[in-house]
This record gives structure tokens, C-alpha cells and sequence, in this order.
């Protein structure tokens, strides 16, 4: 594991665990902790810039390209600046035939925002993705690790209430 790039670094902890990560693998294969550090690293700088990308590569000893590569494939993974809470909503079939559309419109309205938009306090950001595997609780949102099913209007106005706060 090499670290070369002085802009970026893990704090301690958390280059103690992508060290712990990259053991579990055999000598030479070691890019296969690439998602968990990407997680990681996109814990703790809140998305993935190029530098954040690269300094990922330097851990694994891997090239950059290996890491944009994943990062550009998964929806999951922030390209660019994100506000505090990514709202992450399910524009796929089974959700959108149990309401979606017009949840996620009501969404968009109480936030005054389009989706892949950010609001102006950098609270909130809209990701339109694909299906959550939550189909048979849908409409569906998810924010970090927490989902949020059975949607409606009114859920949707105390959530955004909560996270307000
Ligand atoms: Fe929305 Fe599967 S279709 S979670």
C-alpha cells in the first residue's frame, strides 16, 4: 500500500480499517477492497472528487483509472459536491406504479429543486436512482444506509421537516 497523494489522507481510524479491509484479500489482490474504501473515503470527504479518486488508487496500488471506472458505474458514489442529506429516490417501475411520480414531484417542490440539484442552504440533494430492491414498499427514498418506504406527501413533509432541523 503505498500513500502518495499529500492533498488527501484518511484520518488514522480510518486508514487503520482500509488497512484491515485490504488484508482480507490474498497478495496481488487487494483492488478487491476497492468498493468498502470507496465507501469510506466517501464517508469522509462526502463525495468523490478526482483527488479523493486517485488517492483511493494510491491505497490499493492501483490506477486511477480503476477507481473511476467503479465510481462512474455506481449510482451510489457522489461525482461532485453533495449537500448534508442525499435524498436517493427510486424512479423504477414498481415504485412509480404504487405513486412515485407524484410523491417525488411533491418532493421536488417543497425542496425547489430538480433532481441532481443541491439547495441553496447545502442541506439537501436529489439523486433520481434506479430500483432500491425495497419494490414491495414503495414509493422509496434512501438517504446514507436508512430507507424510507410507504411513501406519501405528508411523509415525505415530516421528513424534510426532521432533517431541517
Ligand atoms: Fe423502487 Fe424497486 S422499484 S425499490
Amino acid at each position: 500500500m503505498t500513500d502518495t497523494n499529500t492533498k488527501i489522507s484518511f484520518t488514522p481510524e480510518r486508514l487503520a480499517k482500509a488497512k484491515e479491509m485490504i488484508a482480507r484479500y490474498p497478495d496481488g489482490k487487494q483492488k478487491s477492497a476497492i468498493m468498502p474504501i470507496m465507501h469510506l473515503a466517501q464517508e469522509q470527504f462526502a463525495w468523490m472528487s478526482q483527488d479523493v479518486m486517485d488517492y483511493v488508487a494510491s491505497l490499493l496500488d492501483i490506477t486511477p483509472i480503476e477507481v473511476y471506472e467503479v465510481a462512474t458505474f455506481y449510482t451510489m458514489f457522489h461525482l461532485e459536491p453533495v449537500g448534508k442529506h442525499v435524498i436517493e429516490y427510486c424512479r423504477t417501475g414498481p415504485c412509480v406504479l404504487m405513486g412515485g411520480e407524484e410523491v417525488f414531484s411533491h418532493l421536488k417542490n417543497k425542496l425547489g429543486i430538480k433532481k441532481g440539484e443541491t439547495t441553496a442552504d447545502g442541506l439537501f440533494t436529489l439523486k433520481e436512482v434506479e430500483c432500491l430492491a425495497a419494490c414491495g414498499w414503495g414509493p422509496c427514498f434512501q438517504i446514507r444506509e436508512k430507507y424510507y418506504m410507504h411513501l406519501n406527501n405528508q411523509k415525505v413533509d415530516e421528513i424534510i421537516e426532521e432533517l431541517s432541523k
